[in-house]
């Protein structure tokens, strides 16, 4: 039973959702990511108060209460070990038209699926791509094409993951993860706000930074000084912490993973093996 869907528990393969639903005809929704280690669903906490700030970013109510989406998601793990799970609300199944249906209920799904953790020595490859995403990055939402087109741009130039830079020279992000890059030994990356997904993962970094006493700028850099860090790496829930050694064909630093991105990656793993054990 590793689907949830509308309040009833089922096989992942025997859940249906109407063709109506808002999610399917207009990505009306929003939609989370968490990771399990050892059984355990790691920070749970700041996904779902995610979702409840996506949830009110698109004027919608949560499904259910908090508690009970954590019951949910602890349920569906029994018996699993390295999992994801992913949740999505979406507007529920109308009549299509734009404006927002007055009774429908809302879709609510979530369910866990196992996942193959990054090999140790799995490095990315970036391709630079333009940020055209609307103006609200900071709300988890489904609608993800710009995001979909960016990650295909960079596997059809044999890279991992694109690399968003605004039409103002701006580095924001990655395609599905949040970009950090070092220089002179200070760790720079994008402000949380509405031009980032301020990823949980992310906020994970900047406590583990603080805590071996790595300096970190939370401010814009343009990609020319992007492209002249001496290291840099991205950060997702599923990607964990990935060392950057190439961005657009040009190596990053020695072209190696440098000694402030292991070190962070260590203590991150240090740090999900003490709150999953
Ligand atoms: C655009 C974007 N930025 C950042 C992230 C990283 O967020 P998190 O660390 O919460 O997975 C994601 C994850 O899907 C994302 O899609």
């Amino acid at each position: 039973m590793n689907l949830y869907l509308n309040g009833r528990f089922m096989p992942l393969e025997e859940g249906r959702v109407s063709v109506e639903d808002r999610g399917f005809q207009f990505g009306d929704g929003v939609y989370e990511v968490v990771r399990v280690y050892r059984g355990k669903p790691f920070r749970l906490e700041p996904h779902l108060r995610r979702l409840e700030q996506s949830c009110r970013g698109i004027e919608m109510g949560l499904p259910e209460p908090l508690e009970r989406i954590a019951g949910v998601c602890r349920r569906l793990v029994e018996g699993h070990t390295e999992a994801q799970i992913y949740l999505q609300v979406t507007r529920g199944v109308a009549p299509r038209l734009h404006t927002f249906p007055k009774d429908a209920p809302p879709t609510f799904l979530a369910y866990s699926r196992p996942v193959t953790p990054p090999a140790p020595d799995r490095v990315y490859r970036l391709k630079v791509v333009m940020d055209d995403r609307w103006g609200r990055c900071h709300l988890k939402v489904i609608c993800l094409l710009p995001n979909l087109l960016a990650k295909q741009k960079a596997s059809e130039a044999g890279c991992d993951e694109g690399l968003f830079v605004r039409d103002d020279g701006f580095v924001t992000e990655g395609a599905s993860s949040n970009a950090f890059f070092v220089r002179g030994g200070v760790l720079w990356t994008h402000p949380s706000g509405p031009r980032i997904l301020n990823g949980v993962t992310r906020e994970t970094v900047l406590e583990v930074a603080a805590a071996c006493g790595v300096a970190v700028r939370q401010e814009a850099l343009r990609l020319p000084d992007a492209l002249a860090a001496d290291e840099a790496f991205v950060t997702g829930t599923l990607a964990e912490i990935a060392p950057v050694v190439a961005i657009d064909g040009r190596p990053v630093g020695t072209g190696t993973p440098g000694p402030v991105t292991l070190g962070i990656q260590s203590a991150f793993r240090d740090l999900t093996r003490r709150e999953c054990p």
